[in-house]
């Protein structure tokens, strides 16, 4: 019969079986998959074992802080953090179109994965080969990516089909049977705190993908503002298990009149778009009260600069996705 403790044992067998002697490097981006993953093949290989967290600059506030502190205190894994935010701006400079910034995000992360991967190699010279990457894909990504059961390819999931096609890992895969309520229970069950077990889902381009437009440093830093704000007041509000997860999104290249104080302002829109989901196949919005709407709206237009309106998302998945891009 199926229990979290069987797949446990199955995965970690598994993931020995595969990777053998050799060493594995696992990209963390802060989110619930990759944590899971990388708990998962700590426990299979141990020491064998590198991850490798990329501070992209498309994180969201207080991110890198808590898999510096938290993931590492929970774990005890090696921890290796490259400060890549400069590289990812300059590759995603000029570029608007959703699939082309999808792309090159998966594209930068994995050549920071090989510089990594060189850098582990040399520090442990004469070592064994580090020739696995690990990745959190779970199955809704390879449905969703194409390489399911014949669905519709609908978006490159950057740890997807968003990969190059020189990539030189072999790649450890652990959740790709699994759905996010399966990997909860799998992270409960190896010990991993509820802050990053009930973790709401976040993708890992980031808000590179919550840009509306060309991703640039300010239009970052506002994002990261309104949305610090937004999960400020929907924790505040005891929302958080309610909501599978609320984009916060920039139109970056949409501006519309408003008016502050005593002057006319003309400035961007940020969506809100709390949705309501299983397993993220399908998604309702969120009907969510009125008064956290007020708060959050209120506060984001007073305390970040150069927005003058926010607006909800009330479209269901289908047909909208969840996220804009
Ligand atoms: P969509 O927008 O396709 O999103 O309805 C479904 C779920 O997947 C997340 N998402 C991603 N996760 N890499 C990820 O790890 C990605 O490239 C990616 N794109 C979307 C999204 O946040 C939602 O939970």
């Amino acid at each position: 019969t199926w229990t979290t403790g069987n797949i446990v044992e199955e995965q970690v067998a598994a993931i020995k079986a595969q990777v053998g002697d050799k060493r594995a490097i696992c990209g963390l981006s802060g989110g619930v998959d990759s944590a899971v993953a990388a708990a998962l093949v700590q426990k299979a290989i141990g020491s064998q074992l590198t991850c490798v967290y990329v501070d992209h600059g498309l994180m969201r506030k207080g991110e890198t802080e808590q898999v510096e502190k938290d993931f590492v205190a929970a774990t005890g894994v090696q921890l290796k953090v490259v400060d890549a935010q400069e590289r990812f701006l300059a590759a995603l400079a000029g570029v608007s179109d959703p699939e082309t910034k999808r792309k090159i995000i998966g594209r930068e992360f994995i050549r920071v994965f090989e510089q990594a991967q060189a850098e582990i190699i040399a520090e442990a010279e004469g070592g064994p080969e580090v020739a696995f990457l690990v990745q959190g894909t779970l199955y809704p990504d390879v449905v969703e990516s194409g390489g399911g059961t014949g669905t519709a390819n609908i978006k490159s999931h950057h740890n997807v089909g968003g990969l190059p096609d020189d990539i030189e890992f072999q790649l450890v895969e652990p959740l790709r049977q699994l759905f996010k309520d399966e990997v909860r229970m799998v992270g409960q069950e190896l010990g991993l705190p509820d802050e990053i077990v009930h973790r709401q889902p976040f993708p890992g381009p980031g808000l590179g993908i919550r840009i509306v437009g060309e991703v640039t440093r300010d239009r970052l830093d506002l994002l990261r503002e309104a949305d610090a704000i937004a999960r400020e007041e929907l924790t505040a509000a005891g929302l958080d298990r309610e909501i599978w997860q609320c984009p916060v999104v920039l139109l970056a290249d949409v501006r519309s009149v408003g008016v502050q104080g005593d002057g006319r302002t003309y400035g961007h829109p940020i969506v809100l778009r709390p949705v309501s989901s299983e397993d993220a196949m399908t998604a309702d919005w969120t009907r969510m009260p009125y008064e956290v709407l007020a708060r959050i709206s209120t506060r984001i237009t007073n305390e970040v600069k150069d927005v003058n309106r926010v607006v909800l998302d009330c479209t269901s998945k289908p047909p909208g996705t969840i996220e804009w891009e």
